[in-house]
């Protein structure tokens, strides 16, 4: 009889070894527990997906066919894409976009394109970790530079690293970081992309979140300052629905044909559904207003987590509001282990967040003390609740040592 003992023993690429489970897919089981209050993942609202123009738009396309069958990029979705990118005060051609399922795949493409095995990588010492998960593969050298929960990207460092060393590519995240939320000035940018013209480094901009602004006049993309330097990631998730899987690379043209082929490798091409489904609703011209109402709730949203903070936190929790994007950093003191904190916040107040150390790059600040909260997910019912349950747990935890000041 076979037991499972009996596996016959082969070896594996070495490339499997480097690969772990990212902190957020392990979070992803923990907090989809019904009973749990997830602050956790950076999940939109379902209760905002425009369902029925998804409903209508599906209808329409499987009128044709072709909408199963495998085939090229949707030219008219590209031409959206060229409109809705002025939003993010970018003028670029079709011919620049690769549509691709989601950032997340944006991040790999970019990472075969410019990184060679055992390459240099710039980044900020947190940050989002599905990028350090696509790098690991290559075994990077990975150049860390510090970054702030106040204003993002410290862009001196940034200067002083790339002095010393030449990294395949910087990456940033542009608007609503995550984790941070902090979105970059436009002093920022200009900097950054002086520097990467300097030192002829591109920047790989993720803006998964660019469209999600609380603030009236947003700082356009970085790739509105430069289309040499700046490869540009864009996705659908946020602003329609994550189900789609369906986002887009904006790149120099002449560098659009070898990401076709490093595409056609890695999934032959965007699932023709989601293409022609995506097309068929921006066609319908609602996405300005429900950008605009996206942007009303999750603001919403946000207010209200700021307002349970105040109320439930202890005074020694610090956090800046964040200007776009679905998070809160949460900074706690030195002491504080925000691991062992989430395992009691799970099992005594059915509450859950991911704890700072998630986010950490090689070399930085470990983040131990630190978590990060999402707002966009829960209502605002929820959102007070949870924030009252771990705002609970934390002064039970900070009393006793620390004599912890109630806000
Ligand atoms: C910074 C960042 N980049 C990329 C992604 C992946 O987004 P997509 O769903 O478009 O693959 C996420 C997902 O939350 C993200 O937070």
């Amino acid at each position: 009889m076979y037991v499972a003992t009996d596996y016959p023993s082969y070896r594996l690429a070495r490339r499997s070894q480097l690969l772990k489970r990212s902190a957020l897919q392990e979070m992803l089981v923990a907090a989809s527990r019904p009973e749990i209050l997830s602050f956790a993942l950076g999940l939109p609202a379902a209760d905002l997906f425009p369902v029925d123009a998804y409903r209508e738009a599906v209808a329409t396309v499987l009128g044709d066919p072709r909408a199963l069958q495998y085939g090229p990029p949707s030219e008219p979705l590209k031409r959206h894409i060229v409109q809705l990118m002025a939003r993010r005060g970018v003028h670029c051609r079709a011919e620049q976009i690769l549509l691709i399922n989601g950032a997340q795949q944006g991040l790999a493409l970019l990472a075969q394109l410019l990184l060679d095995d055992g390459g240099q990588v710039m980044l900020e010492e947190l940050s989002y970790p599905g990028f350090q998960q696509v790098i690991n593969l290559f075994r990077p050298a990975v150049v860390t530079v510090p970054t702030d929960p106040a204003s993002g990207i410290d862009v001196e460092g940034v200067a002083a690293c790339l002095a010393r060393s030449r990294p395949a590519f910087l990456y940033a995240i542009s608007s609503g970081h995550n984790p941070l939320g902090v979105s970059l000035t436009a002093e920022q940018q200009c900097e950054l992309v002086a520097l990467a013209r300097h030192y002829r480094t591109p920047i790989v901009e993720d803006d998964a979140y660019g469209f999600i602004y609380y603030q009236d006049r947003p700082v356009p993309a970085l790739r509105a300052l430069d289309e040499e330097m700046v490869f540009y990631i864009g996705s659908f998730s946020k602003i329609l629905a994550p189900a789609l899987r369906t986002g887009w690379i904006i790149a120099p043209e002449r560098f659009i044909p070898k990401l076709e082929i490093i595409k056609e490798a890695s999934d032959i091409g965007t699932a023709s559904l989601a293409q022609r489904t995506i097309a068929a609703v921006l066609d319908t011209g609602i996405l300005p207003d429900h950008i605009a109402h996206l942007r009303r709730q999750y603001q919403a949203r946000r207010d209200a987590m700021i307002q349970a903070l105040e109320e439930c936190f202890p005074l020694e929790a610090e956090w800046h509001t964040p200007d776009s994007g679905f998070f809160i950093w949460i900074t706690l003191p030195e002491w504080v282990h925000s691991g062992e904190l989430l395992a009691r916040a799970i099992h005594e107040e059915q509450v859950a967040f991911v704890p700072g150390h998630a986010f950490c790059s090689q070399g930085g600040i470990h983040g131990t003390n630190c978590l990060r909260l999402n707002f966009s997910h829960c209502s605002i019912a929820q959102i007070e609740e949870g924030i009252a349950r771990l705002g609970r747990l934390l002064k039970q935890q900070l009393v006793p040592t620390q004599m912890a000041t109630v806000r």
